[in-house]
């Protein structure tokens, strides 16, 4: 797995892949300067992969660790600051019990073998969604691994797990609501004020967002942030996701152009101003 530390740029990502292989030759096609800062993923299709092999479902997930550990990789590579991976959605509980303890097992382990290379690559493991939830093993391998991550400066990797788009919302709005009654004064609140307390908040709103299995949904995957973001879907089942089609889905990015509302010649500086300032009232509480 990837053994060095401090990947910053591109140019890591083409020290690393064979020179003249199909990773290197996509990789210098890229203009190092429009790597999407963060990357959603929606890893979809491990049930019909496994299907389609006449395998249990719980095949299908296995084999999904794989592409996890190489797109995580190919990220820290290639630049990118937050990956976010929705591994679980709140709706997944509907699953055979027995498929929800593959998948936690799974994680486990992943988290076991695989905390010692994030360590050393300086990347940040987080979580976003209710993991309290979550049996108290999965919860402790998870405590253990944001803790030794946490001071490390690289990628920021957020996995989902029982996570809803729709249930963050709503406990923003209580967050919010709670503020305004402790302040009891009638508040307006912005969207800066909803952004800021968005669990993905520090890495900013996703630039690109990754569908697999070929799926057009957003299945209440980070409603609110991806606003903007550009969706890329593919057939490809997540088991069979591979470093080149991660390529393929950025050079598609870096040939779109982001106008965030606004007109083609206008520059990416737009964003800004889709977040207008917050009216001071209900940040006026923090002041
Ligand atoms: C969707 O496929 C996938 C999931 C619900 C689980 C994703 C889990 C992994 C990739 C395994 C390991 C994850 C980590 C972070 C180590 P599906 O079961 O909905 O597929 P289907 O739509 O074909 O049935």
């Amino acid at each position: 797995m990837y053994q060095d530390s401090g990947f910053e740029s591109m140019q890591d990502f083409l020290d690393w892949a064979a020179p003249g292989s199909v990773e290197w030759r996509m990789a210098r096609g890229l203009s190092p300067d429009r790597i999407p800062r963060h990357i959603a993923v929606i890893m979809d299709g491990n049930g019909r992969w496994a299907k389609r092999r006449r395998l249990p479902r719980a095949a299908g997930h296995s084999a999904g660790v794989r592409p996890v550990r190489e797109i995580i990789e190919a990220c820290c590579r290639l630049g990118v600051e937050t990956l976010t991976l929705y591994a679980f959605s709140a709706e997944n509980w509907k699953r055979p019990q027995a498929e929800i303890e593959t998948l936690w097992a799974l994680l486990r382990k992943y988290l076991r073998q695989e905390l010692p290379d994030l360590k050393a690559n300086g990347v940040r493991f987080q979580t976003i969604g209710q993991t309290d939830a979550l049996p108290e093993s999965v919860c402790n391998e998870i405590d253990r691994a944001i803790m030794e991550t946490a001071a490390n400066e690289g990628m920021r990797l957020n996995v989902a797990l029982n996570y809803s788009g729709r249930a963050e919302i709503v406990e923003v709005v209580n967050d919010l609501l709670r503020q305004a009654h402790q302040c009891k004064q009638l508040v307006q609140v912005s969207e800066r004020d909803v952004s800021e307390r968005m669990c993905t908040a520090s890495g900013g709103d996703p630039d690109l967002l990754i569908r697999t299995s070929g799926e057009f949904r957003v299945s209440n995957f980070l409603l609110w942030q991806i606003a903007y973001s550009e969706i890329w879907v593919t057939e490809r089942y997540w088991p069979d996701f591979r470093t080149t089609d991660l390529l393929e889905a950025l050079m598609v990015y870096q040939k779109r152009n982001r106008r965030f509302g606004g007109l083609p010649d206008q520059a990416e500086e737009a964003v800004a101003a889709t977040v207008p300032a917050s009216n001071g009232k209900l940040l006026a509480v923090n002041e």
